[in-house]
């Protein structure tokens, strides 16, 4: 019998508070194989950010019981750098603007940071080209300021292009928040599917309550996460449901 693939992520009755001390998480268990893409949704204030926070390892909030483990490894102590450079990636985990760094230089530190890899900025130009290529993207783009007047579609861009330059384990995508257009989603959308096709073994945890974005994704289990705990898992069918029925069945009475 063939034996079964370690987990990307092992969460394991995960509880998480806030600076304040409040419990945001009360009781997490998920797990991520390689390969599979897992949607996470809820509704507003339910505690997504928090789980994609805190599986970044975000110093903002603290793990009062339960664990992450990463590829076997118990990571739940582990800082953000370590995460980072042992393959998780979170897209919106970089400041907003950065003046004077442009967009192929930003990625060139980020890939130096992540695999201790000094490219030439010839050999990364060509790898960022063909992938822009693939993306749809103008190549001035690279030559860009990160994020400086950057519209919707194009901080996508730019978080696309850094999870296929930088080849994560596990991709963090929290969409929850950020209103995003059309084109922009389609720029997700079509761009992680791009990136799988290239990495099948890249696992995937996309925070998202855009029906549209789950259709094109096509996840391989949904989750519902209610007031800090997963409450129903499933397969597409129950992000239908969600999107037919809302949370109303699974919220507590004001
Ligand atoms: N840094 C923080 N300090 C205090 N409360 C927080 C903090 N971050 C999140 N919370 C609270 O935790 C709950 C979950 O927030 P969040 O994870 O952002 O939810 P979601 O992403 O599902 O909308 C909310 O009630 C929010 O106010
Ligand atoms: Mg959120």
């Amino acid at each position: 019998m063939a034996e079964a693939p370690t987990p990307l992520f092992e969460i394991d009755g995960l509880h998480v508070s806030a600076p304040d001390g409040s419990p945001i998480l009360r009781g997490v268990d998920l797990t991520i194989l390689p390969g599979e893409l897992h949607a996470l949704m809820g509704p507003n204030g339910s505690g997504k950010s928090t789980l994609a926070s805190t599986l970044m390892g975000s110093p903002e909030y603290t793990v009062t019981a339960g664990s992450i483990r990463f590829r076997g490894d118990d990571i739940t102590d582990w800082g953000a750098d370590l995460r980072g450079r042992a393959g998780i990636f979170l897209a919106f985990q970089y400041p907003q603007a950065i003046q004077g760094v442009s967009v192929l230089n930003f990625l060139r530190q980020a890939l130096s940071a992540r695999k201790g890899l000094d490219l030439s900025m010839l050999e990364l130009r060509l790898s960022i080209m063909e992938w822009m290529e693939r993306l749809d993207m103008d190549p001035a783009f690279a030559d860009r300021y990160l994020n400086d007047g950057f519209s919707g579609g194009e901080k996508k861009r730019n978080e696309v292009l850094q999870m296929a330059i930088l080849e994560p384990e596990v991709a963090v995508l929290d969409e929850t928040d950020s209103g995003l257009d059309i084109d922009a989603l389609r720029v997700v959308a079509r761009g992680v599917q791009e990136v799988r096709r290239d990495r099948p073994e890249l696992g995937v945890l996309a925070i998202t309550h855009y029906q549209r974005l789950l259709e094109e994704l096509d996840p391989d289990h949904v989750h519902l996460l209610v007031d800090g705990r997963i409450v129903e898992s499933g397969g597409p069918e129950l992000a239908h449901r969600l999107e037919d029925e809302g949370y109303g069945a699974w919220q507590r009475p004001a």
